[in-house]
């Protein structure tokens, strides 16, 4: 063993777990296959106890059994769990949160609505290191309103930096609409300065929108502390609502009134059911209400939240941290030695709660890591992506996860 091996990366895992004051969590979540070390809750969340109890009793009681009066509780369901996202775990006020549509639809709904409260500034700002389907979207959006994308091209590992925005914002004086990044970054897990960068984009005149798929339920957001315009995120990864669950969107309570959302369905009418003529919005974020909810995945979403809100985020934090700590000393000592590069931030600070290694068989090692009983996920080119769930991950998982990998790619079984 090299001398310079970080300490933590000797500790007993099992003792680190004895001493992990969210451990009992664990218990709160279906685990069918307790030999399955699963490294991918910020893909897919494992299930709460209680979502699939919910789900049961969605279904047996509430659809069978109420039928279609079950809507005189099912409508207020997306602003009641936005509104316990939004205060539990992402620092809104009341009233700025709802559950509803998908991801990539909310992100279209705000970036569109971002581009025409700024008719006459042509650039959006982005990072080419983004999530594809916000990229995506942005691309048919600037196509279709004219508009044009100042890329930023970050480092790959650190992500845009407050620099970066200054500089592409100095580039185009007056002339940006929109800033748009995600907080924490899926592949490296880059923390962007969401306060400093939301600063800038303001004092530019420009609207900013964050995506938080991979930071709500990770990571503290403080939306309101920080002024944020416009964010967005998904309730399947840290917040365990299960596949497909319904996504959220967040908007500042004094935009609500002032930003005009470009898919003006029945369930943001006022008076809903009068079903009159032209469209006037409900006051407040029931106004971006679209149409008919899931209920059944609104229900699970509900329960994956609470989990969150109960364990609480500044404690959830905090074990992100001592996770990833664990599996970047594990990294140095075991896998570094393999030809292994990390492709996460060090500093903890400025990392989620996944921890990204690169090598270039990153594929195939995936393919072997999931055939031992170890689920990571691949991101292409060379990474393999520890997603590391505060509430369902063990240190003992991270040991098991990171030496099996060491195995497959060479190291002496003695290793780990
Ligand atoms: C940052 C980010 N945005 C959006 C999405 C997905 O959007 P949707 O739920 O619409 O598929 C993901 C999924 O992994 C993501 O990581």
């Amino acid at each position: 063993v090299a001398l310079d091996v970080d300490p933590i990366a000797t500790a007993d895992p099992a003792a680190l777990d004895a001493a992990d004051p969210l451990a009992p969590f664990r218990r709160r979540f279906v685990i069918p296959d307790p030999d399955i070390v699963y490294l991918d809750g910020n893909s897919l969340g494992r299930p709460p106890l209680r979502a699939i109890e919910r789900v049961a009793r969605v279904a047996a009681e509430e659809w069978a059994g109420e039928l279609i009066r079950g809507w005189d509780h099912w409508l207020e369901a997306p602003r009641r769990i936005g509104d316990l996202l939004g205060t539990g775990l992402l620092g809104a006020n009341a009233d700025e949160v709802a559950i509803c549509d998908s991801t990539t639809v909310n992100f279209y709904r705000l970036a569109s609505a971002a581009l025409e409260a700024r008719p006459a500034r042509r650039i959006i700002v982005t990072d080419r290191a983004n999530f594809p389907t916000d990229r995506y979207v942005l691309e048919g959006l600037a196509r279709d309103r004219d508009r044009e994308i100042a890329w930023l091209e970050p480092d790959p590992i650190d992500g845009p930096t407050v620099d970066d925005v200054e500089a592409v914002l100095r580039q185009h004086p007056g002339d940006v609409a929109l800033v748009t990044l995600s907080h924490v970054n899926y592949r490296s897990a880059a923390i962007a300065d969401l306060p400093a960068i939301t600063g800038l984009a303001h004092a530019s005149g420009a609207l900013v929108l964050w995506d938080l798929s991979h930071s709500a339920g990770s990571v503290p957001v403080g939306l309101a502390e920080h002024g944020v315009d416009l964010a967005v995120g998904c309730t399947y990864k840290y917040l365990n609502g299960g596949p497909g669950a319904p996504a959220y969107l967040y908007i500042r309570s004094d935009l609500q009134a002032e930003l005009r959302n470009p898919i003006q369905g029945w369930f943001g009418q006022a008076d809903q059911f009068e079903m009159g003529q032209g469209f006037r919005p409900t006051a407040g974020i029931g106004g971006w209400l679209t149409g008919t909810p899931g209920v059944l995945g609104l229900g699970a979403a509900e329960e994956g939240i609470r989990v969150s809100v109960e364990a609480g985020i500044e404690a959830i934090r905090a074990k992100g941290v001592a996770l990833t700590e664990y599996a970047i000393a594990l990294h140095d000592a075991w896998l570094a030695p393999l030809g292994f590069t990390l492709g996460s931030p060090r500093e903890c600070g400025r990392r989620g709660s996944h921890v990204s290694v690169r090598r270039a068989d990153a594929r195939e090692l995936t393919r072997a890591l999931i055939d031992a009983g170890v689920i990571p996920d691949f991101r292409a080119p060379d990474s393999v992506r520890l997603g590391l769930s505060p509430l369902t991950t063990s240190f003992s998982d991270v040991a098991r996860g990171i030496a099996t990998l060491a195995r497959l790619a060479g190291g002496r079984p003695a290793d780990g």
